[in-house]
């Protein structure tokens, strides 16, 4: 369909973009993205041409692949190694997608800009020269897997509806601005170290709070140069400006900070350096080439930098739960089921990436057994030019005996020079007298490093070696001695053709025994009485599959695997062989959901249509996102039996209301942020707290447990339900909440219980009780006093009602809370 249009733009000029090389990395993907980068170049010319500043096109086929392409490097919603393994460009990918976590919207923005001029076409000229911008947002639609573009261009009107549509709620901005300590750091040593007039670069400018204080700071002289890479963010920075009358006082440039140079974007090089481009593992936002870069090319010597140095430290830790998210191999040894997705031999099929993940981990404190007192690793000084590589080697000494299951690891940020203003991202059970620990915020965490296998067993007073390297983006270690001991076995298969990397959370529910034998007593008894029934499992599980056919007498599994696909497929195959299945015992059909046709199951009815339902891409997603199976099980009705069993039977909506301080004060409506007025940004990045009473908060995928401090305040109760017998349809729930507990309600929790059997006996629950599964929180505008109704408080509210409806046409689900 896009043959004509490829020829449109010069393939050679694609070639030519910058650093594209480097953000791919492999072969066949720079392949796919020069190929679709000319389509996509070619889509937007035309588009051009009909002057449309939004662009809804479901027939966009690139997208699909693109976003294939995203997903399938993706390790988890917050990180992305694809995107952390390569340069500036690869870096800056990733902090895109980094600042749109947890969303289903994924951002190419920064590596293709597009002159609107239809005389230059040249893509590599473009992104030089480009006056007007536009980024294209990549959106996924949960119910039918389906993706589109959407354009946001720069000339947008800014009181289009669109400024009133929460676009950013999901990204981290909102947590990070509501951060207090961190702004109060960042504006005390600012004022500290900006003392006269001169020449500020804020690098990664956002909402341009760092470039206002600076600006105010030096007073009325001086200049400042807000670099900002996001588009959605430089407009909202430029309203932010305009209400606190800095506009002429700030000039703001919507590029990356290594597109700039001087004599063309700025003038001279400049004499201080603010910026705040950190994750929580320090490197993942492009810190490194950043800071080069702009040494190199933007920063006179020997500058003044706020911050002036961070400094990251780890300490090893024996947790069973960490040791659970990684290690699905010795995890599932004992499970009954008897199936092996990581055997012996093909350990690492399944697998997790070895990076650093983000966590809260002052939840599991009581799980966590310290082995070590926390240790030193690397310092990085923002005022000269880092390396792109080091290492380190570190002796510890254990403090108690114990396995170590893995390294925590935080950073502390000295802001200054003279090393008295800091923030630190350490857990709340390491103290320090000089620096207190800030509010609970969510855009950092500490970060864990998993030891491979089951851990490396010490005992007290020994010492361990520690090998830690950085490259641009990331942190790693290398234990000694923490060669795992499983025996490889020579097998005729080896894992690197088939691996299959696994978000935490995903392996850990694929070892998890209890969640096993669930799915076994529901696929055994859905079996029961049907002889040799053709199966079809729907969505993305891998472990579905090889249940099935081993239960099956004469096994032949169809599976769609809708995001896995071909490397699913090799993967499950390997499993298959480990497992003494025949490889050919799975298929998977090619086609989408719609596409399919008697043809594709040998002109048999479907007899069971399987899930969890798992969908890759959608962990981040609100937990209903993945009633996508309903609207797939609709499309499939002609290929099912007239008595198809369909597993799961059911999906139970359930709510209950909690006190949620944290969280809830983290997404409160910005007012004054260090004396500069922020609150036109709070529609687009989705405030829910503090609302104005007409207005209503989004509600947002987080997983309970890792939002602070928590009290569920009512009995758990359903709010309505989904019959997956029955094609998808509208649905509509109402629910009388019961308070068991005085305290202050900030939220209700919402999440789906999936009823995996027709005697309702098989249930797997996602609730807020559940650590490998995100629940939806719908956060109250203004906190209520609740309790049960004999309560002696008697201010406490003590009865609300929880209405709920399914639009079954886009998978939204509205919910309303309604104190009585
Ligand atoms: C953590 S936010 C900080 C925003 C603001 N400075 C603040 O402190 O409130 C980082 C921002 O930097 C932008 N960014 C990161 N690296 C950049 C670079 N090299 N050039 C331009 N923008 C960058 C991201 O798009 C993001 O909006």
């Amino acid at each position: 369909m896009f043959m004509d249009d490829l020829f449109l733009v010069n393939p050679k000029a694609v070639i030519g973009v910058p650093h594209l090389k480097s953000f791919c990395g492999d072969a066949h993907e720079i392949l796919v993205l020069k190929v679709w980068l000319i389509a996509i170049a070619n889509i937007f010319i035309r588009v051009l041409a009909k002057k449309h500043s939004i662009i809804k096109e479901p027939k966009l086929k690139p997208t699909n692949k693109i976003w294939s392409l995203c997903s399938q490097h993706k390790q988890s919603p917050e990180t992305n190694s694809l995107w952390t393994k390569t340069g500036v460009c690869g870096s800056i990918a990733y902090r895109t997608l980094v600042w749109a976590r947890l969303t289903e919207t994924v951002t190419l923005s920064t590596f293709y800009y597009l002159n609107p001029s239809p005389n230059n076409t040249s893509l590599s000229t473009i992104m030089s020269t480009a006056s007007a911008r536009r980024v294209f947002h990549l959106k996924l639609d949960p119910l039918t897997g389906n993706s589109e573009w959407v354009v946001i261009e720069e000339e947008d009107d800014d009181d289009d509806d669109n400024s009133h549509q929460p676009l950013l709620a999901t990204t981290s901005y909102l947590d990070m601005l509501n951060d207090s300590a961190r702004n109060t750091a960042f504006n005390q040593a600012i004022q500290k170290t900006i003392t006269k007039p001169c020449h500020v670069l804020d690098i990664g400018a956002g909402t341009g709070l760092l470039s206002m204080m600076a600006a105010r700071a030096m007073g009325e002289q001086g200049r400042v140069t807000a670099c900002e890479s996001y588009l959605p963010m430089v407009k909202l920075m430029k309203k932010v400006l305009r209400v606190n009358g800095m506009e002429g006082r700030i000039k703001v440039i919507n590029r990356r900070s290594d597109e700039l140079s001087v004599g063309l974007d700025i003038p001279s090089r400049a004499h201080v350096l603010v910026s705040e481009i950190l994750d929580s593992e320090l490197l993942g936002e492009g810190l490194i080439p950043t800071l080069q870069h702009a040494h190199d090319n933007l920063l006179v010597e020997n500058p003044l930098t706020v911050p002036y140095r961070a400094t990251t430290y780890g300490q090893l830790v024996e947790s069973t739960f960490l040791w659970q998210l990684h290690d699905l191999h010795n995890n599932e040894a004992g499970a009954s089921d008897g199936i092996r997705l990581a055997p012996s031999g093909l350990d690492s099929v399944l697998s997790v990436k070895k990076q650093q993940y983000a966590m809260h981990c002052d939840p599991i404190r009581e799980e966590i057994k310290l082995l070590s007192e926390p240790f030193r690793i690397f310092e990085f000084d923002f005022w000269k030019r880092p390396e792109s590589y080091g290492e380190t080697e570190l002796c510890i000494k254990a403090t108690d005996d114990g396995r170590v299951h893995a390294v925590v690891s935080w950073w502390v940020l000295q802001l200054d020079q003279e090393g008295t203003i800091y923030y630190s991202t350490a857990p709340r059970w390491i103290s320090s007298p000089t620096i207190t620990s800030p509010d609970w915020c969510d855009h950092w965490k500490q970060c864990v490093w998993f030891v491979p296998g089951s851990g490396i067993s010490i005992f007290k007073g020994k010492e361990i070696h520690i090998h830690a390297t950085h490259t641009e983006t990331s942190i790693s270690y290398n234990l000694d001695t923490q060669a795992p001991t499983t025996e490889i076995l020579h097998h005729s298969l080896t894992a690197g053709d088939f691996q299959l990397v696994l978000p935490p959370e995903r392996t850990a529910i694929y070892g998890d025994e209890e969640w096993r034998l669930s799915m076994l007593k529901a696929v055994q008894s859905s079996l029961q009485g049907r002889g040799q029934p053709l199966c079809l499992v729907a969505d993305d599980s891998v472990f579905l599959p090889l249940l099935v056919a081993q239960l099956l007498e004469a096994p032949h599994v169809l599976l769609l695997l809708p995001g896995l696909k071909e490397r699913g497929l090799r993967c499950l195959q390997a499993a298959a062989h480990a497992n003494g299945l025949s490889p050919n015992c799975i298929e998977v059909l090619e086609k989408r959901v719609k596409q399919l046709s008697m043809h594709d199951t040998y002109h048999k009815k479907v007899d069971l249509l399987i899930a969890e339902p798992f969908y890759v891409g959608h962990d981040g997603m609100l937990p209903w996102q993945n009633l996508r199976f309903w609207k797939d099980r609709t499309d499939l009705d002609y290929i099912l039996s007239e008595d198809a069993l369909i597993i799961p039977s059911k999906g139970i909506f359930r709510a209950c209301a909690i006190s949620l301080p944290d969280l809830w004060r983290s997404r409160c409506c910005l007012s004054k942020i260090e004396g500069f007025d922020h609150s036109v940004v709070n529609a687009t990045l989705g405030a829910c707290g503090h609302l104005p009473e007409s207005e209503e908060g989004p509600c947002l995928p987080f997983s309970v447990w890792q939002c602070g401090e928590f009290d569920v305040l009512s009995e758990t109760f359903d709010v309505m339900e989904f019959d997956f017998s029955k094609q998808i349809c509208q649905c509509q729930g109402k629910s009388q909440v019961k308070f068991t507990k005085t305290g202050v309600c900030h939220a209700f929790i919402l999440w789906i219980d999936w009823v995996m059997d027709l005697q309702n006996s098989v249930v797997i629950s996602t609730g807020p009780d559940k650590r490998y599964w995100k629940q939806g929180v719908k956060l109250l505008g203004t906190p209520r006093t609740v309790g049960p109704r004999r309560s002696k408080n008697v201010q406490a509210c003590c009865s609300a009602v929880l209405k709920a409806s399914f639009n079954p046409s886009n998978g939204e689900l509205k919910i309303i809370p309604d104190f009585l």
